[in-house]
């Protein structure tokens, strides 16, 4: 979430001047002053649609200043596929020349420039092509020349064509934030041991292939969610921020040069259906990056607007709308500030011939048929916890997706959405297929307020639905037909290390003397969750724990948070809020909150003050698989791997220009 515009990053090249380019960049995919984007190193399927962007730049002022701030409009651009003849760009594609773009940007260079308010300006000359495709596999090189005699190049891989479809639908989970350690932490919580040994397991370690995904963004070492979530579903990495383009230095946050996504790839060349099911409002990055274009991923109202209309503005791959779309998030459709040009989105679905639920009952009578439009309340769903364990929490919430002033009642969770999901699929996909997309959003986003115990409820409800899934797919006999694939985005430098006795730490007085409650190796001891606890009933069935309030818990930490304060029990009354700032001192400068875990004991923040959460980190993320080319999935690879992996199981990696109209149905 909310992380600080471009900061952190890996050094493309110091050529140019004697400033770091670390943390602050011009423009991260652009070292030198000529920029190639899609940049050096990219990869594309064979027919995938993207646009080329060339941008030249002339800094006006600061330690790159250059040809008196003005930009050559006159370089030149060629494209040459390996031992072939080299060619404009316009000629390869048989594209007319486009106009000369100009606009002018600023950056900081670092974080003594930005403390002292003295931006570097730089005037900018670009050329865009748009909607080429490259369909003979191979290399290339592209080349701009500019301010005569500069030179950047790019190389460029078309991976192997893959026409035949190995699997008829995909669904693809993802935890978000999601990581192996949460997974283990997941697992002791809920399933009991003995000796060692334990007496059930999650449906995750029943998969048969477990491989790895390096999550990075192009140009920083730590991803966010929209980039993330973009390059698993297009095959191109991207900038913090931005999904299905690559991020230019343009100000309008819609003209960045597009990939085409998978969504937009199964539609178009195969007609399946497609959706999209997530505990997160709607247009929150992991939903939304299925369809969205735009290196802002804070467009919210535009970008429900792309997932119905598809991109209006250029042409592009025309997408008539999710057959299932079901998460919170009603201020995008509601009219007024929230929703796209303050239009009824509900409204607007409606007018596409979508059923519109706003809650569980409604969702599970809506017809099979029908494309379907799932709302339930304001914001992210309440979680699992809260659902399930201490649901007077809910009425506290005033989220009713109407828009009344009230609780949102008759919430479904992940498990129902996506059953839900693959009934209309299934039905409305029929022999084309479908694509779905499930998000578990909470376990991030719960991670990034360090409340593991709803974080972790949230992962159990993945697992649960996953498993509820595969029983749903052998119901309807398409188990075999169906790539299951679960992954996540990035990680959280979440662990466990030992217990704590709450009883213990909440009756010392001292702070260092609290710590005493922590029992680290053999005084760790077992889980206490898989013991029912006398008197209460969860009643939450299998693969759950059976108390979520022992007096022993897991003691668990981040790698990096903001201060706060720590007793390791689950919050009853909500989810927690770790910092806070304090009156009277700055409004971007946080404390550990006083009424976070009272009882607990101050831990110190490593983050800058400015942080009012925890934030991602830089781990590797498991992939499971299972069902047709589940065999790809195994060892260590790149996040946009995952989308190659897919798009070759669906045959998607054409050798022409395969166009069907709509959804095809
Ligand atoms: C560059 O020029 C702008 C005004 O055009 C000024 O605000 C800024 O401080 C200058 N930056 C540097 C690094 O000199
Ligand atoms: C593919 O065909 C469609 C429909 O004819 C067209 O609009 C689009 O521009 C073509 N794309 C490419 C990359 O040639
Ligand atoms: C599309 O173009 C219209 C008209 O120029 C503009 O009002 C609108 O903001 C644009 N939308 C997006 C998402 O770029
Ligand atoms: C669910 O939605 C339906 C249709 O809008 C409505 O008639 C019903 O009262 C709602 N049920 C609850 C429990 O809110
Ligand atoms: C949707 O399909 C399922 C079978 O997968 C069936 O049980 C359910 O009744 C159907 N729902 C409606 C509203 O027809
Ligand atoms: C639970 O979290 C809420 C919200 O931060 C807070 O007001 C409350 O005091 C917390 N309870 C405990 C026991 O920490
Ligand atoms: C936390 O940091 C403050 C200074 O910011 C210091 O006064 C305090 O002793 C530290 N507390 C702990 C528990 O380390
Ligand atoms: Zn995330």
């Amino acid at each position: 979430m909310l992380s600080r515009l471009s900061v952190i990053a890996v050094c493309l090249a110091a050529s140019l001047s004697t400033v770091s380019c670390q943390t602050f960049r011009r423009l991260g995919t652009c070292p030198t002053l000529g920029c190639v984007l899609p940049p050096d190193q990219q990869d594309f399927l064979p027919g995938q649609q993207f646009d080329i962007r060339f941008e030249v730049h002339a800094p006006a002022n600061g330690s790159e200043a250059f040809n008196g701030g003005v930009p050559d409009e006159k370089f030149t651009v060629t494209i040459t596929k390996e031992g072939g003849k080299s060619k404009t760009i316009a000629e390869f594609f048989q594209l007319k020349e486009p106009a000369i773009e100009k606009w002018t940007f600023s950056w900081f260079e670092d974080l003594f420039a930005q403390d002292a308010k003295t931006p570097s300006v730089v005037n900018v000359a670009s050329k865009i092509y748009r909607r080429v495709a490259l369909y003979e596999p191979g290399k290339y090189t592209v080349t701009l020349k500019y301010y005569s005699g500069k030179t950047t190049t790019a190389e460029w891989t078309v991976r192997p064509l893959a026409t035949q479809k190995k699997a008829k639908n995909i669904i693809f989970f993802i935890g978000d934030g999601m990581t192996t350690n949460m997974i283990t932490a997941a697992r002791l919580l809920a399933h009991k041991t003995i000796n060692g040994k334990y007496q059930s397991l999650l449906q995750l370690d029943k998969f048969p292939v477990l491989g790895h995904q390096m999550s990075h963004s192009i140009d920083s070492f730590i991803t966010d969610s929209a980039n993330s979530a973009s390059a698993l579903y297009s095959g191109h990495k991207s900038t913090v921020n931005a999904m299905g383009v690559y991020a230019d230095s343009s100000p309008d946050a819609f003209d960045d040069p597009k990939v085409e996504t998978i969504v937009e790839l199964v539609i178009r060349i195969w007609g399946s259906a497609w959706g999209a099911v997530s505990t997160a409002f709607l247009a929150d990055a992991t939903p939304i990056a299925l369809t969205a274009h735009t290196r802002s991923r804070y467009q919210y109202g535009a970008l429900i607007d792309q997932a119905l209309h598809g991109v209006t503005n250029y042409s592009w791959t025309k997408i008539d709308g999710p057959d299932a779309y079901f998460g919170g998030g009603a201020e995008q459709f509601l009219p007024g500030s929230g929703s796209y040009l303050g239009k009824d989105y509900y409204a607007e679905f409606a007018k596409k011939g979508y059923t519109i639920s706003l809650n569980k009952t409604s969702l599970q009578a809506a017809p099979n048929g029908s494309k379907a439009l799932g709302v339930f309340c304001k914001s992210n769903l309440p979680v699992w916890l809260d659902r399930n364990i201490f649901p007077e929490n809910l009425g506290k919430l005033s989220n009713d997706p109407s828009g009344a002033k009230a609780a949102a009642k008759d919430l479904p969770g992940l498990k129902e959405m996506t059953l839900k999901a693959i009934d209309v699929l299934h039905t409305r996909g029929g022999k084309k297929g479908f694509f779905l997309m499930s998000e578990a959003a909470s376990i991030d986003k719960q991670m990034h307020t360090l409340d593991y115990d709803r974080a972790l409820g949230d992962l159990l409800e993945l697992d649960d639905t996953v498993r509820a899934t595969v029983a749903k797919l052998k119901a309807l006999g398409i188990l075999d037909d169906t790539l299951i694939v679960v992954s996540a985005d990035h990680g959280h430098g979440f662990d466990v290390f030992g217990s704590a006795d709450t009883k213990y730490l909440a009756e010392q007085g001292d702070d260092r003397k609290k710590r005493s409650a922590v029992g680290v190796y053999e005084a760790s001891g077992l889980s206490q969750y898989t013991i029912e606890n006398p008197g209460i009933s969860y009643n939450t069935g299998p693969n759950f724990p059976l108390n979520w309030d022992p007096r022993y818990v897991i003691a668990a930490g981040m790698g990096a948070s903001p201060d706060h304060r720590e007793s390791y029990g689950v919050n009853k009354t909500g989810p927690r809020v770790p910092a806070a700032t304090i009156a009277g001192r700055g409004s971007s400068d946080y404390y550990a909150s006083a009424s976070d875990n009272p009882e607990g004991f101050v831990v110190n923040g490593t983050l800058p003050v400015d942080q009012a959460q925890g934030v991602h980190s830089l781990t590797d993320v498991p992939v499971y698989a299972m069902g047709p080319c589940q065999e790809t999935f195994g060892g260590t690879y790149s996040n946009i791997d995952i989308f190659y992996k897919m798009a070759t199981c669906l045959g998607l990696a054409q050798p022409t220009n395969k166009t069907i109209s709509g959804n095809g149905k």
